[in-house]
């Protein structure tokens, strides 16, 4: 198959008649560490995957017009009018959510043509709408000269997904989509707004990262979502605090809560904050195999703390710890999705094959097992 950037160009000259004026992209991601705390105004740890979701556009007079290599058929036709949430549905909404939040923020998107082709997976948790919103957002900075800097764009992307497409995400996923860069995981600061590239290079160390799509059914995801973000904010007001972000002690915290459940919520989102910055400062000091026990000990705090795991993402953990890895968690929001494994660079095959083995004799869907390394943020790609 031909590359992404070539086919959304193709598809653009076929679709329009033209050539594209250009090709932006933006990638998926996988988070390395650090789950459910970006809402809680705490610390994540992502990287870019090296799978991008490609957009040629040119301008057009009036309207945009979008086509997805996904979907194919007729480009989706919207105008100003058509732009209230709700209006344009499915896979456009994403891209006339960007034009949307554009808009409520006061800049002027241009009437354009798109043309989407995309590597990264769909429904693996690894945030193939965040790629796409952030390659729009991309395209239609460069293409009507918005000049939007590059710290303010993700909240937009953000935007449209919340208040547009209807999803009650965070801000990790779009902020990793257009702020990372290769060879670097991204520690976000989500309650500071701020962000510092942290090197990550498995391959400089023998080593490999390796992600495990479940390729579980994602059910109930963004109710369950939804559930954990209000215990989360019940614990807070509970503590009395704007977020648990700040809770300080978290022995003394825990002993003033009396509900069960928001007891273990706080303890997850408090300890994977902690987790996260232990993780970078084992990365700054070189030591990439002491993630390896953050990564099982996060897992662990998903699977008994945030109780977002199932049995599909669980086994394949416990897998790849028989098999040899370092470390391994689920990645992402949780209830599916995939998981990822810290491996030496000679034992990835071994470590897939055993998870492939174990899903085969407990009658799970095959699981899809491939080796990673961190890509580049949102750009301009041709
Ligand atoms: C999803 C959301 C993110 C984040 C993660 C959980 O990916 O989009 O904002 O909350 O779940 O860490």
């Amino acid at each position: 198959m031909t590359g992404v950037a070539e086919r959304a160009a193709a598809a653009f000259a076929e679709r329009y008649g033209e050539p594209p004026a250009g090709v932006w992209a933006a990638p998926g991601r996988v988070n390395l560490i650090g789950e459910h705390t970006d809402y809680n105004n705490g610390f994540v740890l992502p990287f870019a995957l090296p799978a991008r979701t490609a957009v040629a556009a040119g301008r057009a007079g009036e309207g945009w017009a979008a086509w997805s290599e996904h979907a194919g058929g007729e480009p989706v036709r919207f105008g100003v009018d058509d732009l209230t949430p709700g209006a344009v549905q499915e896979w456009a909404a994403y891209v006339a959510g960007v034009v949307w939040s554009l808009r409520k923020n006061g800049h002027r998107p241009p009437g354009a043509r798109l043309a989407i082709a995309s590597d990264v997976p769909t429904g693996a948790g690894l945030s193939s709408s965040a790629a796409l919103e952030c390659a729009v957002l991309t395209a239609l900075n460069d293409l009507g000269d918005l000049g939007i800097p590059e710290a303010a764009r993700p909240a937009l992307a953000q935007r449209a997904e919340n208040d547009y497409v209807g999803v009650p995400c965070g801000i990790m996923d779009q902020t990793a989509s257009v702020r990372c860069r290769s060879g670097h995981a991204l520690l976000i600061d989500c309650g500071r707004d701020e962000v510092e590239q942290v090197p990550f290079d498995p391959a400089a160390e023998g080593l490999a990262m390796l992600v495990i799509d479940s390729r579980a059914p994602h059910q109930l995801v963004s109710g369950e979502y939804a559930t954990r973000r209000k215990a989360c904010e019940a614990g807070a007001a509970a503590l009395g605090l704007p977020s648990l972000r700040e809770v300080g002690d978290l022995d003394a915290a825990l002993a003033r809560l009396d509900d069960e459940v928001i007891r273990r919520r706080v303890r997850h989102v408090v300890t994977e904050n902690q987790r996260v910055l232990a993780a970078v400062a084992a990365l700054r000091a070189g030591r990439i195999r002491a993630i390896g026990p953050l990564l099982t000990a996060s897992h662990a705090s998903m699977r008994e703390d945030f109780e977002i795991t199932v049995p599909e993402v669980d086994t394949a953990v416990e897998t790849a710890l028989v098999a040899g890895a370092h470390g391994a968690r689920m990645t992402g929001g949780g209830f599916g999705g995939c998981v990822i494994a810290l491996v030496e660079s000679g034992a990835a095959g071994a470590v897939g094959e055993a998870v492939r083995e174990e899903f085969a004799r407990r009658g799970f869907r095959p699981p899809a097992p491939f080796v990673t390394v961190p890509g580049a943020g949102a750009e301009r790609i041709g």
